[in-house]
């Protein structure tokens, strides 16, 4: 939890909650309001917003990451609209989405793509894999309770001393580790997957010193990829926008409300329900759509949710303290 920011969420939630726990209700006092996103309830009425806060938890230490130094780009080189995407066509892990299964993996998913993207952007496109968020779920939290909550900061850390290796989805057979935990199902649609909410949360893997990936070419000990340092950027849109265009997606850490889990498309902001966890997140472009300023985000909650597993939310208003503690990570090139 961001303790600077804890006030304001909790003087927030105590005036604006009305206790829902109930999907439909939420979706229709959403699209009751025509705002700039539209929801849908896609679950059964036995499924409830608070049965998802086993995929919820981030922890945080603000101070132990190196504050990143004002950008020299001037104002003016920002673009209005940028899309690492499209920015860095070959740099295929920025429009992957995972799956992080019933496990609050978000602060391993988010890192460990975030440096994937970098380190790809940083070789110019000449290393492409996705590397191993399950390496950093496992191996860096030295209480075992990665499937809870992590830390960003050990996870960096993690990076810059040890490396990480590759990895790939569940059963795909890519990389060194790819992740153990079985995709889960975060929208109410697709009933091959088992439900998020009302199974057990999975437990942490466990650590493991070699690759896990029989098929896999690359040797464990050589396989690993470091950075040269680990940054944070405070609540500064302009910087973060800098730091973007100059080296790729960053982390985030948001709040995550109930309504948020309905979230179909358009532009997320808080409208209603409770304050369930926090959530990190991959940060990867931004615009403005009908005069409303937006980021466009990675979740790792599969491509069946939101816009093909992407959201957009505001931009330049702090929204659910997403731009309150960026952090990421600059790799050895
Ligand atoms: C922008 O306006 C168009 C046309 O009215 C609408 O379809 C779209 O949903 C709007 N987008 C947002 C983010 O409000
Ligand atoms: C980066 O890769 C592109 C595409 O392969 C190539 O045209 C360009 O020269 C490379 N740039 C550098 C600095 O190596
Ligand atoms: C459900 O998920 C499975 C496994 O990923 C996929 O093959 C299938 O196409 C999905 N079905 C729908 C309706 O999205």
């Amino acid at each position: 939890m961001i303790l600077p920011l804890l006030c304001s969420v909790l003087c927030f939630v105590t005036i604006n909650s009305y206790q829902l726990d109930n999907f439909q209700l939420i979706a229709d006092i959403v699209n009751s309001k025509k705002t700039t996103w539209t929801a849908e309830n896609t679950f059964p009425s036995h499924i409830t917003p608070s049965g998802f806060k086993t995929l919820l938890g981030v922890k945080t230490a603000i101070g132990r990451l190196q504050v990143m130094k004002k950008s020299p780009l001037a104002d003016s080189e920002v673009p209005l609209e940028f899309d690492s995407r499209k920015q860095w066509p070959r740099c295929v892990t920025i429009g992957h989405i995972q799956d992080q299964g019933n496990c609050a993996a978000g602060w391993a998913i988010a890192t460990a793509g975030a440096f994937s993207d970098r380190l790809c952007i940083g070789r110019n496109g000449s290393y492409r894999a996705l590397l191993s968020s399950e390496q950093l779920l496992a191996c860096c939290d030295g209480f075992g309770q990665g499937c809870q909550s992590g830390s960003v900061e050990d996870a960096w850390e993690f990076i810059q001393t040890h490396g990480i290796v590759s990895g790939g989805d569940y059963k795909s057979e890519r990389g060194c580790q790819p992740y153990e935990i079985e995709p889960c199902n975060h929208r109410g649609k697709n009933l091959t997957f088992p439900d998020c909410s009302t199974q057990p949360q999975r437990k942490t893997p466990r650590c493991i010193r070699r690759c896990t990936n029989r098929n896999y070419e690359g040797r464990y000990n050589k396989d690993h990829h470091k950075s040269v340092s680990s940054f944070s950027i405070f609540d500064d849109a302009i910087e973060i926008q800098k730091e973007i265009v100059s080296r790729g997606p960053v982390e985030a850490i948001m709040y995550i409300f109930s309504d948020f889990f309905t979230y179909k498309s358009g532009i997320y902001h808080y409208i209603t329900g409770e304050y369930l966890g926090d959530q990190a997140v991959r940060i990867i472009g931004w615009g403005t759509e009908n005069g409303t300023d937006f980021w466009i985000v990675a979740n790792s909650w599969n491509t069946e949710w939101g816009e093909a597993g992407f959201f957009r939310i505001k931009r330049g208003i702090n929204a659910c303290g997403i731009e309150s503690y960026i952090s990421g990570g600059i790799p050895e090139v």
